[in-house]
């Protein structure tokens, strides 16, 4: 295992925000922590690349009790924070130079890394512009090549794409997807279930400090409910005739919503029309991670505390 948590739990002022939490994150795989706002994931985070120590239990990263050696387990991965931490008078070339520095690179090898993340991360057109001048996503594209500059083992990842546009995620996600190609291991957190479902090959999904459950996307989505989902909006004075005839079926509720999930969708979207369902709104969808989390929290990710 590249990361190993056992029975962390952190404590702040009497409160637990990360609760005897239990994570393995196997080599060469993209691993995410999926939770609303508040859930604990990027204190996970610094506990594991070592800022932040554990009230109890332990984190070991590649194999080493990181609060023993938190040096030497930080020379060997990268961490791109949920705020870029960028010098803003400086250009690009000279962000990732320092860095480089800072890592005791040679200058030699400073300069190769420099020119081979510039292209990468599509950095090339802006690289000499003082970075206060850049867009948000070309910030955090360089904030990543920072965090690249040591050619680390484990990349850490916290919000990586929260606040960016459509195509800068999709640029994003299949730069990540390279990273695990060529055997890097990558621990994200986000509160995007499409992130999560399409980036990683495992995810943990947290909620208040707890790990509610751990798995791959599709087996979490097939062993919790079901391949597909029909969703209704309907007045909640007809919930109960709709419910009481379909019940032998999974299904959750939230204000007006309705939504009923199975293997065979069309069937589905059958028998519940047959139930007297209003046709309006009634749409038939595969179920995702949120409907996972809905199901196990009785609230959505993005309306999550
Ligand atoms: N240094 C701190 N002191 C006190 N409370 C903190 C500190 N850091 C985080 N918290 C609290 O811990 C909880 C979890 O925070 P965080 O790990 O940042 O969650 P997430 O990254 O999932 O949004 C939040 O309620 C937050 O207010
Ligand atoms: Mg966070």
């Amino acid at each position: 295992m590249i990361v190993s948590c056992r029975n962390v739990s952190k404590v702040f002022d009497d409160r637990v925000v990360v609760d005897e939490l239990d994570l393995d994150v196997p080599a060469g795989q993209c691993f995410g922590l999926l939770g609303p706002n508040g859930a604990g994931k990027t204190t996970t985070l610094k506990m594991i690349y070592g800022v932040t120590r554990p009230t109890s239990g332990t984190v070991h990263v590649f194999g080493e009790d990181v609060s023993r050696d938190p040096r030497s387990v930080r020379k060997r991965l990268g961490v791109t924070l949920q705020e870029n931490a960028l010098i803003e008078v400086l250009s690009s070339v000279d962000n990732l130079r320092v860095f480089g520095r800072y890592h005791l690179l040679s200058e030699a090898e400073i300069e190769a890394r420099v020119d081979s993340l510039l292209d990468f991360l599509d950095l090339r057109s802006h690289a000499t512009l003082p970075v206060q001048a850049l867009s948000g996503g070309y910030k955090r594209r360089l904030s990543i090549a920072l965090s690249l500059m040591n050619d680390p083992e484990l990349l850490i990842l916290d919000e990586p794409t929260t606040g960016l546009d459509p195509a800068v995620r999709l640029s994003l996600w299949s730069r990540v997807g390279e990273l695990r190609a060529r055997g890097k291991t990558v621990l994200l957190t986000t509160h995007y279930m499409d992130e999560a479902e399409r980036l990683c090959d495992r995810l943990a999904i947290l909620s208040e400090g707890r790990v509610l459950v751990d798995g791959a996307p599709k087996q979490l989505i097939l062993s919790h409910l079901a391949r597909d989902a029909v969703e209704l909006d309907q007045d909640p004075s007809r919930h109960a005739a709709l419910l009481g005839a379909l019940h032998d079926v999974k299904s959750l509720r939230g204000g007006r919503r309705l939504i009923f999930y199975g293997d065979d969708g069309p069937a589905l979207l059958d028998a519940t029309r047959r139930a007297g369902a209003d046709h309006e709104g009634l749409h038939l969808r595969p179920t995702n991670l949120e409907d996972v989390f809905l199901s196990l929290t009785g609230t959505g990710l993005e309306g999550g505390a």
